[in-house]
């Protein structure tokens, strides 16, 4: 296993930090490697926002309610989808938007982001910074998109909190290989059957150092879907101007 790879398997979301800044160098690196990824089609349909003001970053860090960790971090960015862009072009041309507005373009910018931000964590990993995702941000999708100004065909997918980590978790185990890989088909038997994984999580949650408990992936798993998430997303991307057709 080459070091690359290694530091990728001992990924752990860190949410506590060391008062110590990520310095000028480190975050041109990041966002070098933010902008190096894979893009469809090369539209490069994302935008970072770095929120250095101290009370923009407390709103934001409210509205995700259970991620103090926002705070805390030295650097907080917000990916967002972004096909504004595009829009521009296209209105400069007196071309129509529907080409931008329809489900495929809305997923191509989807996944363009989170390319962008992955290459983020990977880059901030090998310098030994710690990350987190925010998704908590979509808590209230409509009010980020008002504290940072964003136009039609914009969405803010989520925040990444980083730093130099203080204290962290330890690994949780992945799906097994045969749970989640397979050969020319779907293999509906090996695939779903979660028993073995879920006594490892169990075991997992019963021994961490922090907030144990007693449960395991299929139980979480029904406890986060057993009720429809954040509808009002998806009435946030109609006012952006997505069809969602
Ligand atoms: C898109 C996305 C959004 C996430 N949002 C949050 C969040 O709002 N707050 C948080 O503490 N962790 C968040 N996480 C971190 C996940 O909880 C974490 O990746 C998962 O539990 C696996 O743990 P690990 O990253 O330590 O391996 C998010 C992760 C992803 C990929």
């Amino acid at each position: 296993m080459n070091s690359t790879i290694k530091k990728m398997t001992q990924h752990v979301s860190v949410r506590d930090f060391k008062d110590e800044p990520v310095t000028d160098e480190q975050k041109d690196a990041l966002l070098t490697a933010a902008q190096s990824g894979s893009t469809s089609e090369f539209v490069q349909a994302f935008s970072i926002i770095e929120i250095t003001d101290s009370k923009l970053r407390e709103q934001l860090a409210d509205i995700t309610i259970s991620s103090p960790h926002v705070k805390k971090a030295d650097t907080f960015y917000i990916f967002v989808a972004d096909l504004n862009r595009q829009a521009s072009i296209l209105k400069s041309h007196n071309q129509d938007l529907d080409g931008l507005k329809n489900m495929e373009s809305l997923i191509v910018s989807i996944v363009d982001t989170t390319i962008a931000a992955q290459n983020v964590a990977v880059a901030a990993e090998s310098m030994d910074l710690g990350i987190c995702y925010i998704g908590s941000i979509r808590n209230n999708i409509q009010k980020v998109a008002e504290l940072l100004n964003l136009p039609k065909l914009t969405i803010p997918l989520f925040g990444m909190a980083i730093g130099v980590p203080k204290t962290k978790n330890q690994h949780k185990p992945r799906l097994p290989r045969k749970n989640q890989v397979s050969t020319n088909t779907y293999n509906n038997e090996n695939l779903s059957d979660l028993k073995d994984y879920d006594a490892s999580v169990r075991k997992y949650y019963a021994n961490r150092n922090s907030n144990a408990s007693d449960t395991n992936w299929s139980e979480k798993n029904l406890a986060i879907f057993k009720e429809i998430r954040r509808p009002e997303v998806a009435q946030f991307l109609k006012q952006q101007g997505f069809t969602l057709k």
